[in-house]
């Protein structure tokens, strides 16, 4: 949602922007832009569509510049138009500022800008910021105009300012959105996420809300929204550009997908020790699990994958833990005035850290006195500095908005939780806990070997490309398993209409539609209600459905049921929603790839969901 860059340096402006800005493409953009200062002046260049057109643009009219911002703008106020594209412009055109987040109090601002003869071109919430800062620069030096406007805002901002006054330099500030900033050597850079900056630096800076920089081609200046200096030292990313790229594959989604044995493997490791029978963590989580261990409450809150992420663990944390959890999507425990002490624990799972409703729902935890738990891949994120501890994924960057590799990487994460609190709570006996962590261990190998099915996912979904309707249905840990696959599908494949379901509520309404050919994808791994699963299979078939069924290595009795039948490594229940993903995932890529679907970046889709 939203990309911000800028830069700072001896390089040629336009070509650092671009490259950084093609790294933030995942986020979700609808136009594209850039301002660049040099001898005349400010110069500004934007397009609607891909950021082809700009590049192409600038091809056309190249802009000479050592320091510049850009921007991939996911309409909010105002359609998609050049006019609404960033970076927005003051009056007098020296000012250009490029903007991530929603300014609620804009149109009051709006009105009184216009009252004092301001004129404004675009409908976008943004604008007002540049003329904020233009009318307090009558009376104040660059930087601190710049600040006194901010602290004029209300809603969520990450921006950069470009002005003509102070040419060898860059503003920047985050309340609410995410902006980091890149050191490197003789250059500086903002972007609203490190793969933007990892080809020049992997020295980065994160910022915390309120905060202020001023940015040279030295280096950054941090204070505080009073002015106040900060001290605060860039981190050393730990990893390197490569990750961020394609490397070979057609699609980010599929490549992330075949990640998967390694990124599993990051998550365990040096957490489980199958030898000395132990799930460890670092000392500051674990004291904090410690507590929670005997506590009476979880609340799991998260956001889209996420969310169904949360769903599983719900089952693994209720069934081994024995521990009561209740499982919320954000956007709407925020709202729903939830009951909350110092005797609950929130588990917030996000795979960036910067969703604004995850974000929103952990503040309104802490203020209630509740103690918050992140489970999260993006170090340094928001969401991982706000909370008490973090249980961090390692998962690498994902790049394809429609989230695997982290959702395979969250359960594990969940896995691994629910078991160290199991041993703790004695919610299972040893041999069953060992049996468990030994698969756990195995898991790697398991997805590895899961993933030579892809041939025949393949077959099956360029079958079923023309339908656009699907059903996915699954019960206890796989319910939230057909919610993902329906997810999955309908986020790469946006000609589809898919609907994931309890299998036992299908009775309750989705059966009336089921007729000739209706495909629907059954998740019949081996589980305690494989039985009843079978029986909803056989109504789905009495209607002539079509049931394409995801079922375990060696089952020979669900071939009689199956128009197309994949099998997975056999597991157990606990760890199979971890394995049926990948089918899932696949499924929906290729899917998508047969209709020809824009499978990285699905049309009015956003990796990061910073606003509300
Ligand atoms: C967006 C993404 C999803 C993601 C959700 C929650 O909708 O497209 O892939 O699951 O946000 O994001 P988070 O970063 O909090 O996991």
């Amino acid at each position: 949602m939203c990309g911000i860059v800028g830069y700072v340096g001896r390089r040629q402006v336009a070509e650092v922007l671009l490259e950084s800005l093609r790294c933030l493409e995942y986020r979700g953009y609808d136009s594209a832009g850039m301002a660049v200062i040099n001898s005349k002046g400010v110069e500004v260049h934007k397009r609607v569509g891909k950021l082809n057109a700009l590049a192409d643009a600038i091809k056309r009219h190249p802009i000479i510049g050592h320091v510049g911002v850009g921007h991939t703008r996911w309409a909010t106020h105002g359609e998609p138009t050049e006019l609404n594209a960033h970076p927005h412009t003051d009056c007098t055109g020296d000012l250009a500022i490029v903007h991530n987040g929603i300014i609620e109090n804009y149109a009051e601002l709006k009105e009184r800008l216009v009252g004092r003869g301001h004129t404004f071109k675009s409908q976008t919430d943004t604008e007002v910021i540049a003329h904020l800062i233009e009318e307090r620069l009558k009376r104040h030096p660059m930087g601190e105009a710049f600040r006194l406007a901010l602290k004029e805002l209300r809603g969520s901002y990450a921006v950069c300012l470009l002005s003509a006054h102070e040419p060898r330099r860059l503003f920047g500030a985050r309340s609410g959105s995410p902006l980091i900033v890149g050191v490197g050597k003789g250059e500086a850079f903002f972007a609203s996420d490190v793969p933007a900056v990892l080809a020049r630096t992997r020295r980065v800076l994160y910022l915390n809300d309120e905060e202020v920089v001023v940015l040279s081609a030295e280096g950054p200046k941090v204070m505080t929204l009073e002015g106040q200096a900060v001290t605060r030292r860039p981190s050393t990313v730990n990893w390197n550009i490569a990750a961020a790229r394609k490397g070979g594959f057609a699609h980010f989604m599929l490549k992330e997908i075949h990640e998967q044995p390694r990124t599993v493997e990051q998550t365990l490791f040096n957490r489980l020790s199958v030898e000395r029978r132990q799930i460890a963590f670092d000392r500051h989580t674990q004291t904090f699990l410690n507590r929670l261990s005997v506590q009476e409450k979880l609340v799991i809150i998260a956001c889209g994958t996420a969310y169904h992420a949360g769903l599983v663990g719900q089952y693994m944390l209720e069934e081994f833990a024995r521990l009561p959890v209740d499982v919320d999507l954000a956007s709407e425990f925020r709202y729903r005035g939830p009951m909350l002490d110092k005797h609950t624990t929130v588990l917030a799972i996000t795979q960036s850290g910067e969703t604004a409703d995850t974000l929103a729902g952990i503040r309104l935890a802490k203020e209630q006195g509740a103690k918050v738990l992140a489970i999260c891949n993006v170090v340094g994120s928001s969401i991982a500095r706000e909370a008490d501890a973090v249980l961090y994924t390692h998962a690498g960057p994902e790049i394809a908005v429609a989230s695997t590799k982290a959702y395979t990487a969250q359960l594990t994460a969940l896995a691994l939780l629910t078991l160290y609190l199991a041993k703790r709570r004695r919610g299972v006996g040893p041999a069953r806990w060992r049996e468990l962590v030994e698969e756990l261990a195995r898991l790697p190998q398991i997805i590895e070997q899961t993933l030579r099915i892809e041939p025949a996912v393949k077959l099956v979904a360029e079958q079923y490309a023309s339908p656009r309707n699907f059903y996915f249905l699954g019960r206890r840990y796989n319910f939230p398993s057909a919610l993902e696959g329906a997810l999955k599908l309908k986020e790469v494949c946006p000609l589809i209409h898919a609907e994931g379901y309890a299998a036992g509520e299908m009775k309750h309404g989705p059966i009336s539609l089921i007729h000739n050919g209706w495909p629907i994808v059954f998740v019949a791994t081996h589980s305690p209600v494989y039985d009843k699963i079978i029986s909803n299979i056989e109504e789905v078939r009495a209607r002539k459905g079509e049931c394409v069924v995801i079922a375990s290595d060696g089952d020979a009795r669900i071939k009689r049921y199956a128009d197309s039948l994949l099998t997975v490594p056999q597991t157990s229940e606990f760890l199979s929603p971890i394995v049926v993903a990948i089918p899932l995932q696949l499924f929906a890529y290729y899917v998508a790839g047969a209709n020809g679907c824009d499978i990285d970046q699905p049309p009015n889709l956003a990796k990061s969901v910073t606003v509300e």
